[in-house]
């Protein structure tokens, strides 16, 4: 983890890789670094830091330095502190260096052997074994593509490298195994990164490379060979994305940008996808239609706020179609029994579709008598999609803010196409007309509802000096009360925890006092009245309530108790505008704190690994 570019380029390719870097902060990172090859003396010059890509360019001032040959990484520490030491590029002997994402599992063993054999480490990395293994074979007289394709045999985990050798100063050897990593196509030159964000000021033209695969990189050439040594093509493809789909626009944050992007992206997500009150079962690809009508049961995996989505899902499923189903985060499922009746399919739902627990999730699965492995993705060269046998892709566009929020608004649109799709199947096909109806009033529902932020924003200032919040709700707002809650604890760093309001008393009841702000998610549903008698138990221990309700709720507020309407809205879209309301407040609050909106501490936004 996190970030990695790299460029072989008759140009000085410093400014374009800081700024590759720039592009890929939103993946949540703590230390930053660059490695070029000076031209002429085929010199290695590295320059790392702790800290942000602006404390990177502040230590190469006062010129960045020159080299037409370079790799630079933004690292989010698994092994070891993030300090300057321990941040990569790692150089080894003055003449490898090498950036590295992901992890190598067997790197002990391997750093043991090492150590043996006389190498003195500087850093507490698995990284810097590799750069050391790769920088042995290369010193025994290999050249610097053998030497990283036998250092590969070795290493047990995933990864994705790019390396640099001052022997071989025109060139960059990368490879990739379980982390993504992407080659760029300009005229006369040649880049690598781990995204295409990274490179979207310098090209559009990409290969996607495969797992195993091992690129040779020179300016009028690349050289790619697949995990056997033998060489191989890959198809060029031209990415769509504009330069600009990861710029803020006017906004001061990218996470305010993507709330408001909601309306849109979920528009763009139900395009073309539903026709005279159905769903098109080709929306799922080829053969979905086959296979929805095989599906007997849905199990959903997922990690974090995909989850949530797949929690509500749940929901939905059963409730809509009448089809059992059941979630769980993937990096449980991944290491337990299964019990897999005929009939089930596998919903994986991850906006990157490189989060290595889902990823793992599902080649386990592979093995466990799943019929077929439905995707709800938003990236659509991402590994996921690759790997499944249909896919449903959410069309939110680049989600640069580590907080999701779109992706997870465009996943519930997913899910609720499929739960329709199913719906139909199950005799029920008035509910799936139903569903449609409801699933088009998304984007003018969520408009209306970005209208509440003069309202959260000031409600915002309620938390601020605060330390813990309580989120509420039942049912299927359940999830919405986690979801509400996982925003604000990412990126205000106040704890929440979100609570099954009946559960209330049975154990969150003892933290309620005056100090405590308890969040509701009251929506008009046959649930209200148990939920309003729950609210009631904390009002009774003087604890402060903000209740977001929908008109028909009709709740008014007094003293202690704070209602926020929340426009009214089909119950099927219910979770989707309830959502909105609390990343705002969340948002705020954090901005109020003045934390790190974006980049939250500790947190990155594509976790490739385990
Ligand atoms: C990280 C991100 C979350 C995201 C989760 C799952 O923790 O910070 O925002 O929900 O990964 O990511 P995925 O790409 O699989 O949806």
């Amino acid at each position: 983890m996190c970030g990695i570019v790299g460029a072989c380029a008759q140009r000085d390719v410093a400014p374009l890789l800081i700024e590759g870097l720039r592009r890929l902060e939103y993946r949540g990172y703590d230390s930053a670094g660059i490695a070029l090859i000076k031209r002429g003396s085929g010199a290695l010059t590295r320059t790392r830091v702790a800290g942000r890509v602006l404390d990177l360019v502040a230590a190469l001032q006062p010129d960045l330095p020159e080299g037409g040959v370079g790799i630079a990484h933004t690292r989010w520490a698994t092994h070891g502190l993030p300090n300057d030491l321990n941040a990569h590029p790692h150089v080894v002997a003055d003449e490898v260096a090498l950036v590295h994402n992901g992890i190598i599992e067997n790197h002990h063993a391997l750093r043991e052997e090492l150590t043996e054999g006389g190498y003195q480490f500087t850093s507490e990395t698995d990284s810097e074994v590799a750069a050391a293994l790769i920088q042995r074979y290369h010193a025994a007289g290999e050249d610097l593509l053998s030497a990283v394709q036998r250092a590969l045999k070795s290493f047990v985990g995933a990864y994705a490298f790019a390396v640099l050798s001052a022997r071989e100063p025109e060139r960059i050897v990368a490879c990739r195994r379980g982390s993504p990593l992407v080659v760029g196509i300009g005229i006369g030159e040649h880049f690598v990164a781990s995204d295409v964000t990274a490179l979207l000021p310098v090209t559009r033209q990409f290969i996607f490379l495969e797992e195993g695969d091992v690129v040779a990189l020179e300016r009028e050439r690349i050289a790619i060979y697949d995990a056997d040594g033998r060489p191989v093509e890959r198809p060029v493809r031209t990415s769509e994305l504009a330069p600009d789909a990861v710029e803020r626009g006017g906004y001061r944050h990218f996470m305010h940008k993507e709330i408001y992007e909601q309306p849109a992206a979920v528009a763009e997500t139900l395009e073309g996808r539903c026709v005279g009150g159905r769903v098109l079962d080709a929306a799922l690809g080829n053969g979905a239609a086959e296979l929805l009508d095989r599906t007997e049961r849905l199990h959903i995996v997922a990690c974090g706020t995909s989850y949530h989505a797949g929690m509500v899902a749940r929901y939905w499923s059963e409730h809509y179609a009448g089809l059992p189903c059941e979630v769980e985060v993937a990096s449980e499922f991944r290491y337990r029994s299964h019990v897999v009746p005929p009939g089930t399919l596998l919903l994986v739902i991850s906006q990157s579709g490189e989060t290595a627990d889902v990823l793992a999730a599902l080649r386990e699965a592979r093995q466990l008598g799943y019929f077929a492995v439905l995707a709800i993705c938003n990236v659509p060269e991402s590994s996921l999609v690759r790997e499944a046998d249909l896919t449903l892709l959410t069309r939110a566009g680049p989600e640069i803010g580590v907080a999701s929020t779109k992706a997870f608004t465009t996943q519930l649109t997913a899910l609720l196409l499929v739960v329709a799709a199913l719906a139909r199947r199950c005799g029920r096909a008035q509910q799936e007309a139903e569903l449609v109806a409801a699933l088009l009033k998304i984007p003018a529902a969520l408009e209306r509802t970005l209208a509440l932020e003069p309202q959260i924003a000031a409600l915002a200032e309620r938390f601020v000096d605060r330390q813990h919040a309580l989120f509420l709700g039942r049912g299927v707002h359940y999830p919405v009360a986690l979801e509400g809650a996982l925003k604000l604890k990412e990126i205000s760093y106040i704890h929440a925890e979100a609570y099954p309001a009946g559960e209330l008393k049975h154990g969150p009841l003892a933290l309620v006092d005056e100090q405590m702000p308890v969040v509701a998610v009251a929506p008009h549903d046959d649930l209200l009245d148990k939920l309003l008698s729950n609210l009631e138990e904390v009002r009774a221990r003087g604890g402060q309530l903000y209740v977001f309700a929908d008109g028909a709720a009709q709740l008014r507020a007094q003293g202690r108790y704070t209602v926020i309407p929340v426009p009214d809205a089909p119950a099927a879209i219910s979770p989707l505008i309830h959502t909105v309301p609390l990343q705002l407040l969340a948002y705020h609050v954090a901005v109020l704190r003045g934390t790190d909106v974006d980049k939250p501490r500790n947190l990155a936004k594509s976790v490739t690994v385990e």
